[in-house]
């Protein structure tokens, strides 16, 4: 079954503690944690000692997402407080293979990520060192956008370039029920999700939609 990570971007954040029991108590794979930096992407949110003291209040994964310059200063930051994944966006990393390879010795999960217009084909020479690929199917910085549609094929595509090795392929943004249909037939495994998950407050419901 697809695994949903909830993005905590759409979480109210004056109380991000219970926020995040509440979604590990309605059935969420993971926890996305979407670090900006206002400079990569227009906006500015979490910094490693907010995740620091999320990390006592869950056991679930903590799905770091860095949209980020310079992601390799901050690797060590993220992975010291308890980041299970780290995903730098492809965009950034001159030196991607070795990226990877820092995020790895801190003995977690590593990821790259595509903006929508980021063609699939950097990846092809790194597949050994990656865990999760994950494609952007909104131009990162907000919530709340609108679906992409172009990115369905790019998931495809990313599927066949795979092959079967474990590696998961994440989707991030505009995720809603029938967007959510459409990338799980497309080859996606996790769905990152704001909006739709913290509709309405009805976490667990709004997450056995998009499964
Ligand atoms: C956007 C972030 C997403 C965002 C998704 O830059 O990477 O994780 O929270 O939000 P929704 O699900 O509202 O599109
Ligand atoms: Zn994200």
């Amino acid at each position: 079954m697809v695994k949903i990570a909830p993005s905590i971007l759409s979480a109210d954040f004056s109380a991000l503690g219970k926020e995040i029991k509440a979604l590990e108590k309605a059935g969420a794979d993971m926890i996305h944690i979407d670090v900006m930096d206002g400079n990569f992407v227009p906006n500015l949110t979490f910094g490693p000692c907010v995740i620091k003291a999320l990390r006592k209040e869950t056991k679930l994964p903590f799905d770091v997402h860095l949209m980020v310059k310079n992601p390799e200063i901050m690797i060590p930051w993220f992975a010291e407080v308890g980041a299970d994944i780290i995903t730098v966006h492809a965009e950034v990393c001159k030196h991607l293979d070795k990226t990877l390879a820092t995020i790895h010795d801190y003995g977690i999960k590593s990821g790259v990520s595509l903006n929508p217009s980021t063609n699939e084909d950097c990846l092809k020479y790194i597949l050994d060192k990656l865990d999760l690929i994950l494609i952007m199917s909104v131009n990162p910085g907000f919530g709340g956008q609108t679906f992409i549609e172009s990115q369905l094929t790019k998931i495809a595509a990313v599927k066949e370039l795979i092959d079967g090795k474990d590696i998961e392929i994440e989707v991030d943004g505009g995720i809603n029920p029938m967007t959510a249909a459409e990338c799980i037939a497309a080859g996606a495994d996790i769905l990152v999700a704001g909006t739709a998950v913290f509709v309405g407050g009805e976490y667990q419901k709004n997450i056995n939609s998009l499964r």
